[in-house]
């Protein structure tokens, strides 16, 4: 058996690979014609997010049994073309969602005190104590729109601000919201009632784009939004639009609708933080996400067994 881990991971993916018996093959920074060109060679293959699993290259793949996503969202990975070739995918849901939720809470932190700017101004020796003057999150409501994993965290680290959050999750039962000390509500609640918004949806269809002018009305004046799900749930000329007019008072976003986002119309902007996707990018998630990724691509080639899959039912 051999697998191919195409994007940068941590050494553990392939140590543990190799002590079971597959042979690892670490070849990162390919082209997609590079990659359509030796794909052939692999039963299983490791990816994050540099690299798309698209159709041509997933067709090319005559071996491949399994593709595996070290990170959760598989919004790079044709997975409907992936099943018409019987090819199972899975992600690791769960090895990353603490950072990520860290880094959320972090973005919201630093829309409260302007740090980044704060910090770029003090290392110009500018000392502008006045300009930054910030807001407490204390006593303020976050509205969550996601309470799944990393939602959950994030909820449980903003009580922990002493914040009051309210929650948006159609799949999840009021009882559990309330059980984690959120009050769940309507999206048109949590939009007329937040002071901070925190999105933690994937991509999909719906909610594409979600993030947009009819939105953006129904929220607070001045409200903050922080985005470190996806970069395509955001109309981003509509956030633009309500940045410059205050209606929305600071966007903190990881995220965009084209990565990576070497121009954007964000940049420049006073009221408005980035970061380039970073959020899962911590030592301690990059551990778990290889580990998993390599324990779950065994477990299928060798033994059949399917964990975390996309499309388990139908391969
Ligand atoms: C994920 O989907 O796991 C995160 O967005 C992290 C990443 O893409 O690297």
């Amino acid at each position: 058996m051999k697998v191919l881990i195409a994007d940068k991971s941590d050494n553990i993916c392939e140590k543990i690979l190799n002590e079971n018996g597959i042979e690892a093959v670490v070849k990162t920074g390919m082209t997609p014609e590079e990659l359509k060109s030796c794909v052939a060679e692999y039963d299983g293959i490791v990816i994050r997010s540099a690299t798309t699993l698209t159709k041509d290259i997933i067709e090319a793949g005559t071996k491949l049994k399994a593709a595996v996503r070290a990170g959760i969202g598989v919004d790079n990975i044709d997975v409907p073309a992936c099943t018409e070739k019987k090819i199972l995918v899975m992600n690791t849901p769960l090895g990353n969602t603490v950072s990520t939720a860290e880094h959320a809470i972090a973005m919201m932190m630093a829309l409260c005190r302007h740090i980044p700017q704060a910090n770029q101004s003090t290392h110009a020796g500018k000392w502008e104590k006045k300009k930054f003057g910030g807001i407490e999150a204390y006593d303020k409501t976050l509205g969550i729109v996601g309470l799944g994993t990393i939602g959950s965290i994030v909820a449980d680290r903003a009580l922990g601000l002493k914040m009051k959050v309210i929650a948006y999750n159609p799949s999840l039962t009021c009882e559990r919201a309330q059980g984690m000390g959120v009050e769940c509500v309507s999206l048109d609640e949590l939009y007329k009632r937040s002071d901070f918004i925190s999105y933690h949806v994937s991509m999909r269809e719906t909610s594409k784009g979600m993030i947009n002018k009819e939105a953006i009305a129904k929220m607070k004046d001045g409200v903050r939004i922080i985005n470190c799900a996806r970069g395509g749930i955001m109309n981003e000329p509509d956030i633009k639009e309500a940045l410059e007019s205050g209606k929305i008072a600071g966007l903190a976003t990881d995220v965009y609708v084209t990565e990576p986002a070497k121009e954007h119309i964000f940049f420049g902007m006073e009221n408005v933080i980035l970061t380039p996707h970073i959020a899962a990018s911590t030592k301690e998630a990059q551990i778990n996400v290889a580990k998993q990724a390599a324990e779950q691509i065994s477990d299928y080639l060798l033994n059949g067994k399917k964990t975390n899959t996309k499309n388990g039912d139908k391969v």
